[in-house]
């Protein structure tokens, strides 16, 4: 994409790393310094998204192969891209998406061990070659996430659990996997180590408003 556009930051790490607090208090701060803000995630950022993230993380989803796990993924971004995020980069808004394609690298590149190369390759062909200007990864010890992610599944008595039951070697393949994308995404990719929440949000906020100083010559709510 080329031209005037407005900013597109992704955040992503393992199930459970306080992706969701950070996003909504980074909106909301953004939004507080009158910043037109689109807060979305992926799977499920549209509504035919969220039929396809029903099927992706339904537990009773058994058998669903490696491979359409893949591709429905990059169904649900080609339709969030084309009908959300493309128009509001376009408006020239901050679009903040929890995952993105990172996620997939991690998780059906490396954690289904379908390689890196082909979710890169499905990347340019469906999804506009577009990539976020920013991404934050935020780490998190790998055992705590995942109880922390298994806990919450529980507890909401959702059936979102088909990511959440993988076993301990699955996640292990895609925190490495994150790691090895921000070893490659160095301009892109800022980790962000653990943190209590209000650490977190104040080292997150540090690196957008150092990045885009354009967005801290703002003046503060005027509503
Ligand atoms: P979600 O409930 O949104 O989890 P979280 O709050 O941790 O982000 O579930 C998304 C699940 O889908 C999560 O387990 C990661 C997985 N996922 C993939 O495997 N590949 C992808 O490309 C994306 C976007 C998500």
């Amino acid at each position: 994409m080329s031209g005037k556009r407005g900013l597109f930051i992704s955040f992503e790490g393992l199930d459970g790393s306080g992706k969701s607090t950070q996003i909504a208090r980074l909106a909301e701060t953004l939004t507080a310094r009158s910043l037109d803000v689109l807060a979305t995630r992926e799977p499920g950022g549209s509504a035919i998204g969220k039929r396809i993230r029903s099927i992706l993380l339904d537990s009773r989803t058994a058998g669903l192969s490696p491979r359409a796990e893949l591709a429905l993924m990059f169904a649900d971004r080609a339709q969030h891209i084309e009908e959300h995020i493309a128009p509001a980069l376009k408006a020239e808004k901050i679009v903040i998406c929890d995952r993105y394609t990172d996620s997939t690298e991690a998780y059906q590149g490396f954690g289904r061990q379908l390689g890196a190369q082909v979710v890169l390759d499905l990347h340019r062909m469906l999804c506009q070659d577009l990539w976020p200007d920013l991404t934050l990864l935020l780490e998190s010890e790998l055992g705590a996430s995942v109880a922390r992610a298994r806990n919450r599944n529980q507890s909401s008595r959702s059936s979102e659990g088909r990511f959440e039951s993988e076993d301990a070697a699955f996640f292990r393949r895609v925190h490495e996997g994150f790691e090895k994308i921000a070893l490659r995404e160095t301009n892109r990719i800022v980790r962000i180590p653990a943190g209590t929440i209000q650490n977190v949000e104040a080292q997150i906020l540090g690196i957008v408003d150092s990045r885009f100083p354009q967005l801290t010559n703002r003046a503060a709510v005027t509503r």
